[in-house]
């Protein structure tokens, strides 16, 4: 859409379940900002939406992890994604969140349109039901065998070992990670979004309209989805967490919309809200058809914002997205980036360790957005690295780009008495009108990357630029040509004129320069404001390309350092802080399956009556029973199996961490006796060291009891 009246552009909303990481940034947020600050340049009426998605089993699943609340949940990591994002220059309108009101009414009200319209359709069907925790459960809630590569713990929705999108039936085995049971098939009713009555429309718009303009990837996903033939996909969920239906809808009682159906309404809740914000109307950004919509995604969301969310507003009779540009993934340091195995590095993170930890630490964040930017996975996987963020900041922002501008103001400063020189005329040459010229030429190719959102390409003509203009400046050596001097020292008035003729076109181009970084560093331009004692409307587009923004014999401040170079050690230290982290997420995963493994579980009679192989005496012999006393019993934080047991042996006490927290009160075992296996070799639990095992028997409904002498022995006594 060439010239719209309006713009009205969204990042996806991070889902508000922990740190996100810079790939997150590169992805979705980063790119759309670059081009926020580019139309606001422009003077265009834009609005940049965005917020946490605060529902669906993402949620839900870390509330269970952290054993806290989904609102306490929330709560905590919208305040640090909010935060985060202002301290990296994301400059979203409005940073909303899904659980505001104004965000659950947006979202009944739009079901109830469709609804009402008809455009769903309600259909019973049977789905998992976990007797125990009474709840049906959402996919993410199952796991079970992978049917395609026999992964034990693949989920409901998806393997992720190999990577199968897959629904909960697939699963072999299945189990509740609630409650541990197998789920059983429960009858409910839901309604469904039939995008298989929308596949002409979609076709029409996607393959057809959209074929040239949209990113191949994009089109090429669609394609796909469609060419597979499109399903009725249900819109609402069993569930106790999110914007449950509206009131008046019969059977809608303990229902929510599914995640996927509130939260991209979650850009229009916003949109509202900012408009009340700023006495605006909201409905001009989503129904006129002079705006322009334009969603930045992650390649995972890509069916969301192409096919299910495009059919809702079609119904609803809102505008559609005039493109939806996503990204590929970043990895990282030879792998995918993941927060959970610890192979990330978040922004949290990188704002602690950068941003924050130094004055003016904001030049840090333009070095990031620097090399996120000249690594945008814009049409493939990309790769993020130390080594390659240090070589990116330290030639190209510092070694060119910050090194022209500093250059062009020490020598303004030593040879033309620190105020812009006059252009003389007279002694213009090709060199002068070739920098000139590729002043114009970068305004040109920078607009033209942009507005195909190709924003790595467009940074690089800035590079380029100053990359050209330190070029210039080499050749025509000012500080050379400052030699030619008269008897008085002073150069001679022809040398006098060749400096002050290089000088203002560096001091020009150096004004340029800040206006084409300004969207995409947004830091350094404001710095270069400053030091050119300009105010920020410099920065506006229209300023683009012309050669007299600084005026003659107008005084400029000192050069101030735009960029810091990035160190060997900087680099060794966060190499290894990322394999550290991921180690210890290793080791704590390790530890984790090792305790599920003591914890003692409900055999079945069939697994009672097993026996184990055959052993020989010398086996038997290797392990050492003792008799001991529990003196002391607590709960071991967050993990709510677990005992810590305190266990006098007679010689020693010891630590012992013990699966049996569901059976006993800490305080009624404290004082019996128990049979210990002493020689068993130490491990970690939670961080707890423990030494040893306490025996147990188990009856085939899982009832538990120590194994202990039938009238108390002094502790340390032998057991064979
Ligand atoms: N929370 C989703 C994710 O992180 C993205 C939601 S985008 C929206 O993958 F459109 F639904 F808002
Ligand atoms: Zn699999």
């Amino acid at each position: 859409m060439n010239d719209p009246k309006r713009y009205l552009i969204t990042s996806a909303l991070p889902y508000a379940n922990g740190p996100k990481h810079i790939g997150h940034l590169a992805g979705a947020y980063l790119p759309a900002d670059i081009y926020v600050r580019y139309l606001r340049a422009q003077k265009r009426d834009v609005v940049y939406v965005c917020g946490s998605d605060e529902h669906g089993a993402a949620i839900t699943i870390q509330a269970m992890k952290e054993n806290t609340t989904p609102r306490e949940i929330v709560d905590k990591y919208h305040a640090m994604l909010k935060s985060n994002m202002a301290d990296l220059g994301i400059s979203f309108d409005i940073y909303h969140r899904t659980s505001e009101p104004i965000h659950h009414e947006t979202a009944q009200e739009f079901f109830t349109v469709l609804n009402n319209n008809g455009d769903l359709e309600q259909k019973e069907t049977e789905q998992y039901y976990d007797e125990e925790a009474n709840t049906f459960l959402a996919d993410r809630y199952i796991v079970g065998t992978c049917p395609v590569c026999g992964n034990d713990n693949a989920y409901g929705d998806q393997c992720e070992k190999c990577g199968t999108s897959l629904s909960p039936e697939q699963l072999i085995n299945p189990r509740s990670t609630l409650s541990g049971n197998a789920p059983v098939k429960r009858s409910t009713t839901h309604w469904y979004l039939p995008l298989n009555k929308h596949e002409d429309f979609l076709r029409q718009w996607i393959l057809e309209d959209h074929k040239d303009d949209w990113k191949a990837n994009v089109v090429g996903q669609c394609k796909g989805w469609i060419e597979a033939g499109l399903q009725p996909r249900a819109v609402t969920r069993d569930l106790d967490w999110g914007v449950s239906l509206p009131g008046d809808v019969a059977g809608g009682r303990g229902k929510v919309l599914y995640v996927w159906f509130d939260a991209p309404i979650g850009y229009i809740s916003a949109t509202k809200q900012w408009a009340i914000d700023n006495d605006k109307d909201w409905k001009l950004y989503w129904q006129d058809k002079e705006t322009k919509l334009v969603h930045f995604i992650g390649k995972d969301n890509i069916v969301f914002h192409c096919i299910i969310f495009p059919v809702m507003l079609k119904l609803y009779g809102d505008i559609l997205p005039d493109n939806v540009p996503s990204n590929e993934f970043m990895n990282l340091e030879g792998d995918k980036m993941s927060t959970s195995r610890g192979w990330s590095i978040e922004m949290d993170d990188y704002i602690k360790d950068f941003v924050k930890k130094e004055n003016g630490g904001n030049q840090l964040v333009d070095a990031l957005r620097y090399y996120l930017t000249n690594i945008a996975p814009e049409t493939k996987d990309s790769e993020f690295t130390w080594k390659g963020f240090q070589e990116a900041v330290n030639s190209d922002i510092v070694g060119k780009f910050g090194n022209f501008v500093n250059r062009s103001f020490v020598l303004m400063h030593k040879l033309c008495g620190g105020k812009v020189p006059a252009f003389h005329e007279a002694i213009r040459d090709a060199d002068d009108e070739q920098m000139l010229a590729a002043v114009a030429a970068a305004k040109k190719a920078v607009e033209d990357s942009i507005e195909g959102y190709k924003f790595r390409d467009a940074l690089f003509e800035v590079i380029m630029l100053s990359d050209a203009a330190n070029k210039y400046m080499q050749k025509k050596e000012p500080w050379i040509v400052a030699k030619r001097t008269t008897d008085n020292g002073q150069p001679t008035r022809e040398a006098q004129q060749l400096i002050d003729n290089c000088i203002h076109i560096c001091l020009q181009v150096t004004a340029n320069l800040a206006i084409f970084i300004n969207p995409f560093l947004p830091f350094a331009a404001k710095k270069m404001c400053h030091m050119m004692k300009v105010v920020d409307k410099m920065l506006d587009w229209e300023n683009a390309g012309k050669t007299n923004l600084l005026s003659v014999g107008y005084s400029l401040r000192p050069p101030e350092l735009l960029f810091r170079k990035i160190d060997d050690t900087e680099v060794a230290e966060q190499v290894e802080k990322l394999k550290q982290k991921s180690e210890a997420l290793k080791q704590a995963s390790k530890e984790k399956k090792m305790e599920e493994k003591t914890q003692v579980s409900a055999a079945s009679p069939a697994e009672v009556e097993k026996a184990k192989p055959e052993i020989q005496f010398d086996d038997f012999a290797k392990i050492d029973l003792k008799v001991g006393t529990i003196v002391a019993a607590e709960k071991v934080e967050k993990a709510d199996k677990l005992l810590k047991l305190q266990v006098d042996l007679g010689f020693e006490t010891r630590t012992i961490v013990s699966g049996i927290a569901l059976h006993f009160e800490p305080s009624t075992i404290v004082g019996k006796q128990v049979t210990v296996v002493t020689n068993l070799a130490p491990r970690k639990m939670r961080g707890i060291e423990s030494n040893g095992m306490i025996l147990m028997a188990e009856d085939a409904d899982g009832k538990l009891q120590f194994v202990n002498p039938d009238e108390a022995v002094h502790n340390g006594s032998g057991v064979s």
